[in-house]
C-alpha cells in the first residue's frame, strides 16, 4: 500500500510538473530500510516534491528527525508545506554541501542530486555518515558498458560494503553501509 504521504507527494510533484521524483520500487526500498530497528538520524541529499521523503519518514519511529536538502527555494517551500503537520521532518533550503553537514552525521542516508561527480562529492558525502550508516543511489542503468565512475566510487570503496539491486529491467539502485570511520 502506498502511504497517503506518499501519495501527497506524488500530487505535488504532478501539480508542480515535476519529473524526477523516485520511482515507487524506490521508494519501497527506502520504506523497508527507513523502517529497520535502530534508525535514529535518516538524511536526503535532493528533495525533489518530497516523495522519496515521504516513503523514509513514513516508516521511521516516531519522532525520529529527518532532515532533506533542496537546491531550490521554491521546490524547497513547497516541500515544506508538505511536509507543515510533521514536525520532524525539515527541510534544508540550499546547496547541501552547506545545510546537510550541520545536521551529519547521518545513519541512513538517501543519496539523490549530485551524485554522477563521485571525483568531486563522493568523499563529501561519505563524511556525513556514521560508521555503519545505509546510504541508498538510484537510477542505474543495468547492463552499462564503459566506466562508470558512480559504480566505481560507490561499489569498491574500501570504507563500504555494498551491493547492487536490480529494481526494474531499466533502473538499478545501489545499497552500501560505511564500515569504517
Ligand atoms: C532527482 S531529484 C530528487 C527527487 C527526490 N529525492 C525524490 O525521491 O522524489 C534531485 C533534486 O535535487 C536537487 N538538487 C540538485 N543539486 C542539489 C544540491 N547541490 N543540493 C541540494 N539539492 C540539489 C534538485 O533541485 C532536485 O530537486
Amino acid at each position: 500500500m502506498t502511504p497517503p504521504i506518499v501519495e501527497r507527494a506524488l500530487a505535488l510533484a504532478a501539480a508542480r510538473g515535476f519529473t524526477r521524483s523516485c520511482m515507487a520500487e524506490v521508494g519501497a526500498l527506502l520504506h523497508v530500510l527507513a523502517a529497520r530497528r535502530g534508525i535514529l538520524r535518516p538524511g536526503e541529499i535532493g528533495t525533489g516534491c518530497g516523495v522519496g521523503a515521504a516513503w523514509i519518514v513514513s516508516a521511521l519511529a516516531p519522532g525520529v528527525a529527518f532532515f532533506t536538502a533542496e537546491i531550490d527555494p521554491d521546490q524547497a517551500a513547497a516541500t515544506r508545506e508538505l511536509f507543515a503537520q510533521d514536525e520532524a521532518v525539515t527541510v534544508l533550503s540550499g546547496d547541501w554541501r552547506e545545510t546537510l553537514p550541520l545536521e551529519a552525521p547521518f545513519d541512513f542516508l538517501f543519496l539523490d542530486a549530485a551524485k554522477q561527480r563521485p571525483d568531486l562529492d563522493g568523499e563529501a558525502t561519505l563524511a556525513l555518515l556514521t560508521p555503519g550508516a545505509t546510504i541508498v543511489l538510484d537510477d542505474l542503468t543495468p547492463g552499462r558498458t564503459g566506466t562508470d565512475p558512480v559504480r566505481d566510487f560507490w561499489l569498491t570503496h574500501p570504507d563500504l560494503v555494498a551491493t547492487e539491486l536490480l529494481l526494474t529491467p531499466k533502473s538499478a539502485a545501489i545499497v552500501a553501509v560505511k564500515v569504517k570511520a
